[in-house]
């Protein structure tokens, strides 16, 4: 078993999956906002403390996605981030894309950026403590979209991004995400997904990446978020198995879905659904930000200070979703 395998799966494994903490600062600002909490690197760092520090991490949350800012702060008592990641038993993870910019040749349409200078960042985040690492590439389907371009361009750079990183012994997490947003039916997003994933792969291999140390963070097959034809949750977990099925090489360890925009109960019942039917050798687990953080975010904003009640309603999520990735999660647990 490779280095990159162990890693993969001690992230994935029993159940466990990933807390996706990288919005980037004007990401979170705009969460901190909506709360009305001033986004400051103090503010930033508690919440994210406060959810690092919580008693689900140990057996829930195998590897944690930090941004750059959070990977280099340190807790009230001194002790870096990563460290208390490792503390918990959690792997430290680093978001390493600088964003999707607008694709020339395609200007509705975005192509992710951050490859200059990549091996650098690398080389000093490994020294950081980091032992995974994320990149997003993000599509939208209309009547033209995602263009054969988009769809090349992004796969292209989330494969010299994964060589990157697998030359620097980190896991890369790649992420090609097809968004919810518009009226496409769950057909449609079947269709483009698997265009997007299988171009993925194909220059995933085409760039010697060790698959076995991979881990894909796709979206789930849905309806868009505009559209009069959604599909209830039993077809959202046929579709998204059948997806992944189809379009993922066997070597792959394990998929940890995004949450997207669902709720977080539409998103822990999903994922317990894809469990119950994925007759697949992947491992099928969570690697939610929205989806595990805003009820937390909530309850914090109302006292910053309340850790515990914080950590309360962080705990209950991420113990959900822990169910959920080995089907054993029910409604009746949410109560
Ligand atoms: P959401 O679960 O909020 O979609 O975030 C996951 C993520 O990391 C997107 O890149």
């Amino acid at each position: 078993m490779s280095e990159l395998n162990t890693i993969a799966l001690k992230i994935l494994s029993n159940g466990k999956g990933i807390l996706a903490a990288d919005e980037s600062t004007a990401t979170m600002t705009k969460r901190l906002d909506s709360v009305n909490v001033p986004s400051t690197p103090e503010n930033r760092l508690s919440f994210r403390e406060t959810l690092f520090s919580s008693s689900s991490m140990s057996e829930c949350i195998g590897g944690v996605i930090l941004y750059d800012e959070t990977i280099k702060q340190q807790t009230s008592n001194k002790k870096n981030i990563p460290d208390l990641l490792q503390s918990v038993n959690s792997i430290p993870g680093i978001k390493v894309d600088t964003g999707a910019k607008s694709l020339a040749g395609s200007p509705n349409e975005k192509v992710t950026e951050g490859l200059d200078g990549l091996r650098d960042r690398l080389k000093e985040y490994y020294k950081l403590g980091a032992r995974f690492t994320k990149w997003r590439g993000v599509y939208n389907i209309t009547k033209d979209h995602p263009s054969k371009l988009a769809v090349h361009s992004n796969a292209h750079a989330l494969a010299r991004y994964a060589a990157l990183v697998q030359e620097c012994n980190m896991v890369p997490i790649v992420e090609p995400e097809v968004l919810m947003d518009g009226n496409h039916s769950a057909e449609d997003c079947l269709k483009k997904t698997s265009e997007v994933i299988k171009k993925c792969f194909e220059e995933l291999i085409l760039h010697k990446i060790d698959l076995t140390g991979v881990i894909l963070k796709p979206n789930m097959i849905l309806a868009g978020s505009e559209s009069d034809n959604k599909i209830n949750g039993d077809e959202v977990a046929k579709l998204t198995v059948e997806c992944l099925k189809n379009s993922v090489p066997s070597e792959v360890p394990g998929v940890a879905f995004l949450s997207g925009g669902q709720s977080e109960i539409e998103s822990t019942e999903n994922l317990n659904l894809i469990n119950k039917v994925n007759n697949t050798n992947f491992i099928m687990s969570y690697s939610y930000g929205r989806a595990l953080q805003q009820s937390a975010l909530k309850c914090w904003s109302k006292n910053i200070t309340d850790i515990e009640g914080t950590q309360k309603v962080f705990n209950h999520r991420a113990k959900m979703n822990t169910l959920a990735a080995q089907g054993k999660w029910s409604k009746e647990l949410e109560n």
